[in-house]
Order: C-alpha cells, then structure tokens, then sequence
C-alpha cells in the first residue's frame, strides 16, 4: 500500500462518513492494490454461512459458490431459505447448497443444527456468524435470554464450540487452508464500551441500538479471545465490519438513516467485499489472526478513550464466563489464555 494510499485512507478513517460509506470502499480500492480472487479457489471447502436470506449474506453467498465452495446456509425461515437455495442453485451453474433451519437466538435450533453439520461433514473449512438484526422491541427466545444478545453472541459461540472438531488441524500446523471462522459485526458497536454486566438489557431498559451495539461489541472482543484460545488448533479468527450498506435490515431497522444517507450507502456487494476475501483469500487472513477489518485492512477495536478503557483482562474473562454460562456449554479447549 503506498504512502498516498495510506494517508486517503487514514483521513477517511477518522472522517467515519467518508469511511462507512461508498467513498471509503470505492477510494480504498482504486488506490490499493486489491488481490483479485482466483476463480475456482474455494473449490472443495465447505462453508457454513448464517443470514443468508438476504442482505450482505446474500451477496457473500453468491460469490462463494461462484468461487467454488459448497455452502450450508441456516436460517430461521424455512420458506425463504428454501426460495434462496433455488435462486443461488439457478444464477451460479454447478452451485452446491443447502440449508438448516435454525434462528441463531434459539439455542435448541442452534444445537440441532451443529449436530447435522457434525454427523454431516468431516471438516467445516468455514464459519460465519452473519446473522444479525436490530430488533426495536424486546424479546426473549425459549431459553429466556434477551434475543439481541441471543442471536449475535450465545447461539453464535455454541455453534462454534459445538463445530471445533471439524474445524481444527492438528496443534501446530498451519496452512493456506486453514479453517476460519468470521464475525460479521458493526461499526455501531464503538460506541459502546465493554459492560459483561449491561450485556443481556432488561425489558424496562430496553433499547435496540444500545443492545445492537453491546452485542456487537461482545462479538469484535470474542474474536480475539477465540483467535488466541484456538491458535493452535490452526483456526484463525477474524471480525469485520460493514461500513454503512444498503440492505433489507437496514431498510427495516433504520429508515430515516437510510434516507439521510441514501446515495452515499454501499451496494451489499462493496459491503459483503472484505467477508468474501476473509474466507478466500490464502494471503493476510492467513498470516493474521484475531484482526478487524474494513475494506481489507486491520481496524482498531476502539476509537474512543472510554471504550479502550473498558476493555480490561478482568472485563474479558468476564465475557467469557458469562456466554459459557448462557450457552451452557464450557469446552475447556475453548477458554483462552487464564488473565495475567
Ligand atoms: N447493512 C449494513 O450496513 C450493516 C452494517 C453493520 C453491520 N451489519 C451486519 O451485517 C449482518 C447482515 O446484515 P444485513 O444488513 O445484510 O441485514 P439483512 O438484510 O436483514 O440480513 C440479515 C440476515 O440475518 C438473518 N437473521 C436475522 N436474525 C436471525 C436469527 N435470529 N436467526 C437466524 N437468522 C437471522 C436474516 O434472516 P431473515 O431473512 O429471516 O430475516 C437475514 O438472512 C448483520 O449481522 C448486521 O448486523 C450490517
């Protein structure tokens, strides 16, 4: 990347709008020199994708199956999943997918869902935690936990645990091929800091940005904590963001920042971008690990004092022991590194 491409994209990082937007994608890609993805070069990898029905998850799934790869989407509406399947199997010829029902928030469906993919397939070369929504009103799923929470952290961490074994290489290796596991999370979660004791809001309380970016904040610091507890195992761990683009959620969750922005939002395709290299590429998310991205390039998880503040070895482990409690599953192998 050269200096000119690094200082664009150094003002475009503390401007936020000039990032989040279609500016930042569009100027980042002319000025660096983006790796084009070889065709066929997930052929052979089995990737398992969640919200795949619409939105950035979508696109990514497109792209994946034109890369090559057999892909496993779940998703909590059978119906729509069933009409995704055909429209991916008829736009990509030779497409291998299917599809699980499961809503990421009801641990019961998330459980069913990893024991198929278990009895289903030896290796997982890819998982991603894609699935996502700001819900305005507060719900609860069958296992009474707060449904924000439930679906972009709980369900999420107990398919991961449940996927190890197919996902890991033997302690030590690593190779272009390694398995990966990828977090869609937001931009939104800057500005929250990390509270494990504000994390599952109340219903008295409840707010679905607030919630929305508490959850995405738990997911940007799981990353790291998976990438260091499962380092040997030859996984690499690595969360993303967005940037601001035009999909159904946003059109549902957030319409007056959808007119304000209009013009300037990305295509799903600019947004899905960096999800697609994360899983495909055999170069940086290789020799990487535990990182954040937009437009293919490490972020910081923090940009406020306060946040950085937060984020403490004590807060970590707190996080940590919090989701094995909700999800009710503790895999020794999983935990990572005991604090200093
Ligand atoms: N678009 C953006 O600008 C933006 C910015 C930051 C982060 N993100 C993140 O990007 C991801 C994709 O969002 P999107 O913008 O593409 O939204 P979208 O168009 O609404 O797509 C979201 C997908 O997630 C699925 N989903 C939601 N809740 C689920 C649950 N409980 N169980 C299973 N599936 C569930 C949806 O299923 P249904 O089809 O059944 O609704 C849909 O397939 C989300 O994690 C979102 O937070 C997006």
């Amino acid at each position: 990347v050269s200096l000119l491409a690094r200082s664009i994209d150094g003002i475009l990082e503390a401007s936020v709008v000039g990032s989040f937007s279609s500016l930042g994608y569009r100027a980042r890609r002319a000025l660096s020199d983006w790796e084009q993805l070889p065709a066929d070069c997930m052929r052979g990898r089995n990737i398992v994708l969640t919200g795949a029905t619409s939105g950035l998850g979508l696109v990514a799934a497109r792209e994946f199956l034109r890369l090559g790869a057999r892909l496993t989407i779940l998703a909590r509406n059978a119906a729509k999943a069933e009409a995704t399947c055909s429209e991916l199997s008829q736009s990509v010829s030779g497409a291998t997918v299917d599809y699980l029902s499961a809503d990421m928030g009801q641990l019961g469906d998330v459980e069913r869902a990893g024991m198929t993919l278990l009895a289903r397939y030896e290796r997982v070369d890819v998982l991603i935690h894609n699935a996502g929504a700001l819900d305005r009103t507060y719900g609860v799923t069958r296992e009474g936990i707060e449904q924000t929470i439930a679906t972009h952290v709980v369900g999420p961490y107990m398919l991961t645990s449940m996927l190890l074994p197919v996902l890991g290489r033997p302690r030590g290796t690593v190779d272009a091929r390694d398995a990966r596991i990828l977090w869609v999370s937001s931009g939104g979660m800057y500005s929250e800091p990390l509270d494990v004791d504000s994390l599952e809001m109340k219903q008295a309380e409840y707010d679905g940005v607030k919630a929305y970016a508490k959850a995405k904040r738990a997911q940007v610091t799981l990353n790291e904590m998976m990438a260091s507890a499962f380092a040997d195992s030859g996984i690499r761990v690595h969360a993303m963001h967005p940037g601001w683009a035009d999909t159904p959620g946003v059109a549902r969750s957030l319409p007056t920042f959808r007119k304000l922005t209009g013009p300037l939002l990305r295509t799903p395709e600019q947004g899905a971008d960096t999800l697609v290299w994360l899983a495909a590429s055999a170069g940086m998310p290789i020799a990487e690990n535990g990182k954040f991205w937009l437009d293919r390039q490490v972020r910081s998880i923090h940009k406020l004092p306060s946040t950085r503040k937060s984020d403490t070895p004590e807060a970590r482990a707190a996080l940590w022991a919090w989701v094995e409690e909700r999800a009710s599953v503790s895999i020794p192998s999983m935990r990572p590194p005991p604090v200093a």
